[in-house]
């Protein structure tokens, strides 16, 4: 059965490949993750009153998209209201819980996109379905739904154009009708080309739901590849992932992924075509999380030696051992090598790790020249059929990429 072309602007999404998504809220003062409210059974009267403190005065706006900008995202995804129902823009008089009627004042929403408009940098909206605060979410929901439908008809109107729509909470009333069919026509009345997307959550794992939708969710898994035959319209796929164990910042949460993790969950991603979009967590009034700003920093690094492979590279049917795989961009292929070997001395370089000869089966193209990408060292192959076997050479003392890719030129 045939997979259908991708939409251009579906398609120019995959290209992104790595994005940043960025929990921020009222919960942050609190420092306790996002769910606060809800898991430290809080009353809403007292939780509200973080709305008084709310000053967002370390929030730099231009400082958050260079952090992006820096670790190699193309695009950035923004909770503009989370579960807690606070607002970062303007809602125009539909609320009293946003930022313009708290101390902050300023349309901090306004304030992203016109820094990601500055600095090449998509801006995605993250917006909550489900609203712990808003009454009318338990009292009369056909109502709140039609709160829902304005506020981001808001979003679609006064920011100019967008990366797109990324809603989250339908998993919190699985049998409802969420009239999702209005919300969509809204977005696509003022944005005809903006990514719909709907986590379906971490019990639904890339599941396809309403026909606009354009792309499925992966929350904190691997994302496993979509078989698109026979799909009606072509959907991309995207993974989502905390930076450590909280989406909204937590003082006390101490088990960060390691710089080696998110380059390797990168790749990961990539292998199946997905985007990776990675959150951090600023702190009560909109400060980057220092260390997290640094963790984003060192992926940029390797992004900045390694990228062509992660935007250009398309997935390709070879299969090896580990957990090396192979992508494809114009005339190439890129050949991830996992746990790369070192030299130096039995004396300082410790551990196991791999080079020699390496298989990979479903090799369709003819090789012509192979060569370590970082510093452009040949290396020796052969072919038979459809069998490539790489000769991988040991990374120089001093480097350790973790993960390194090796470029293969091939015949048109
Ligand atoms: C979950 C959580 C939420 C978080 C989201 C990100 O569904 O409810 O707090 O924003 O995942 O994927």
């Amino acid at each position: 059965m045939a997979i259908p072309a991708p939409k251009p602007y579906i398609a120019a999404f995959e290209k992104l490949g790595f994005g940043m998504f960025v929990h921020w809220g009222l919960y942050s003062q609190l420092a306790r993750g996002e769910w606060t409210y809800l898991l430290h059974k809080m009353d809403m009267k007292e939780y509200e009153k973080l709305k008084d403190s709310f000053t967002a005065e370390d929030f730099n706006a231009d400082e958050l998209v260079l952090t992006a900008k820096n670790a190699g995202c193309k695009y950035i995804t923004l909770t503009t209201r989370h579960h807690e129902g606070f607002s970062l823009y303007d809602t125009k008089g539909l609320s009293d819980f946003d930022v313009m009627h708290s101390p902050c004042g300023r349309d901090l929403v306004r304030e992203y996109v016109d820094a990601c408009n500055r600095h090449g940098i998509l801006p995605f909206f993250y917006h909550t379905t489900l609203d712990w605060h808003h009454p009318d979410f338990e009292n009369d929901f056909d109502k709140y739904l039609e709160y829902l439908r304005k506020s981001v008809e808001i979003l679609c109107t006064e920011y100019g154009k967008i990366g797109g729509l990324w809603f989250d909470g339908n998993w919190s009333r699985k049998g409802a009708d969420w009239k999702e069919n209005e919300l969509y026509a809204t977005i696509r009345r003022h944005q005809p080309e903006a990514m719909i997307i709907n986590n379906t959550g971490l019990n639904a794992r890339g599941e396809a739901g309403n026909p606009e939708i354009d792309s499925v969710t992966f929350e904190q898994d691997r994302p496993t590849p979509l078989n698109r035959e026979g799909m009606k319209k072509y959907l991309a796929a995207e993974m989502c992932e905390t930076i450590n164990d909280h989406w909204g910042t937590g003082s006390l949460d101490f088990n960060s992924k390691s710089p080696a993790t998110l380059i390797e969950n990168l790749c990961l991603c990539r292998k199946v075509g997905a985007n990776y979009l990675l959150n951090i967590g600023p702190l009560a009034q909109g400060a980057i999380d220092p260390y997290q700003k640094e963790l984003l920093a060192v992926v940029g690094k390797w992004l900045n030696i390694f990228g062509e492979a992660i935007y250009e590279g398309k997935p390709y049917g070879a299969g090896s051992v580990n957990r090396n795989f192979i992508l494809k961009g114009e005339g190439k292929l890129y050949i991830f090598f996992f746990n790369p070997g070192r030299e130096g001395s039995e004396n300082v370089t410790a551990g196991n790790s791999y080079l020699g000869a390496f298989a990979f089966g479903n090799v369709t193209d003819k090789v012509k020249r192979l060569y370590w990408m970082d510093n452009g060292e040949e290396l020796s192959f052969a072919q038979k059929e459809n069998m490539l076997m790489a000769n991988f050479t040991g990374q120089p003392y001093g480097k350790s990429f973790c993960v390194r890719i090796a470029t293969a030129e091939i015949e048109k």
